[in-house]
């Protein structure tokens, strides 16, 4: 068993067109490869709900803050291809670089609100990068629907917000953090970690659930930062309370809420973030 693999736009349009005339709902889930089994809950979620799902391969050199993070990113097309395969995913669409990004190409789409602070304060230019690729993406595959991890909170706020703006049809689904057994969020980066360092990983997820529920308690939310670096984690980048629903800064816990945090494990950058949805508590505390 085996997935076709589309590298040209021109490719893809033809099976997408065949699939409309058709009537069949299509999904989308864009990654850049090295599929963990978060990619692959996003491929299951699509096929829950469409009747064609693409999958979209492509290193995006435009959301990368550095030429030594893009040339360390894996790619692993091969393996990639063979554990979509028997999901049942219908395309892998993997375009060359040119196809993407033609001689010439001179276009930006920069979402602004959303995309300043947290990784955005600390990658210039990511999230440019990652607007820029999600709309060719959304426009090339012409999607119903776009299925996207929560674990990178902050992109899909990007991505909703473009999709809002842009007035496009597609609907984004947003799915939940797959964690390891020791409740390290799934990530292409944790390929990277020392055997140590993977021990000492899932700390941060842990401390941050915790954290959770302190903050949800009246605790502040700096609290939590001794205990990150205990962890072993050396350089923490942000670690903030958001609005659920705008991304919002929040000083204290009065609606639905997203804790983020971004720290570095030795050369390993890691993301993670916790929902706290609103306690009857807490919010009539507020109110009051
Ligand atoms: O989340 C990712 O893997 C990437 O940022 C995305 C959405 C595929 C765009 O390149």
């Amino acid at each position: 068993m085996s997935i076709p693999i589309i590298r040209t736009l021109a490719d893809l349009r033809k099976t997408v067109a065949v699939w409309r005339h058709d009537g069949l709902r299509v999904a989308v889930v864009p990654t850049m490869g090295a599929l963990h089994e978060g990619h692959l809950s996003l491929v299951r979620a699509a096929l829950e709900r469409a009747d064609r799902v693409i999958v979209t391969l492509f290193v995006n050199p435009k959301q990368f803050n550095s030429p030594a993070d893009l040339a360390a990113y894996p790619r692993t097309e091969h393996e990639d291809a063979a554990k979509l395969a028997p999901l049942g995913a219908h395309v892998l669409y993997a375009p060359h670089s040119f196809e993407m990004y033609p001689e010439g190409f001179a276009t930006t789409v920069s979402v602004n609100g959303v995309s300043e602070g947290l990784c955005g304060a600390f990658r210039p230019g990511h999230f440019d990068g990652v607007a820029t690729v999600v709309a060719k993406l959304f426009l090339q595959t012409g999607a119903d629907l776009a299925f996207f991890g929560e674990k990178d909170f902050q992109q899909l706020h990007v991505i909703r917000r473009l999709a809002r703006d842009l007035d496009l049809t597609v609907e984004i689904v947003a799915c939940p953090t797959v964690r390891e057994e020791d409740g390290l969020a799934m990530s292409s980066r944790n390929a990277r970690l020392s055997p140590s360092q993977r021990q000492a990983a899932p700390k941060l997820a842990a401390i941050l659930f915790d954290a959770a529920a302190r903050i949800a308690g009246g605790a502040p939310v700096d609290e939590a930062r001794s205990a990150i670096a205990a962890a072993g984690y050396a350089r923490i980048e942000y670690l903030e309370l958001r609005a659920e629903d705008d991304l919002a800064p929040m000083e204290k816990f009065d609606r639905p809420a997203r804790l983020l945090v971004a720290a570095w494990l030795g050369e390993t950058r890691l993301i993670d973030n916790v929902g706290m949805p609103a306690l009857q508590g807490a919010i009539t505390r507020a109110a009051a």
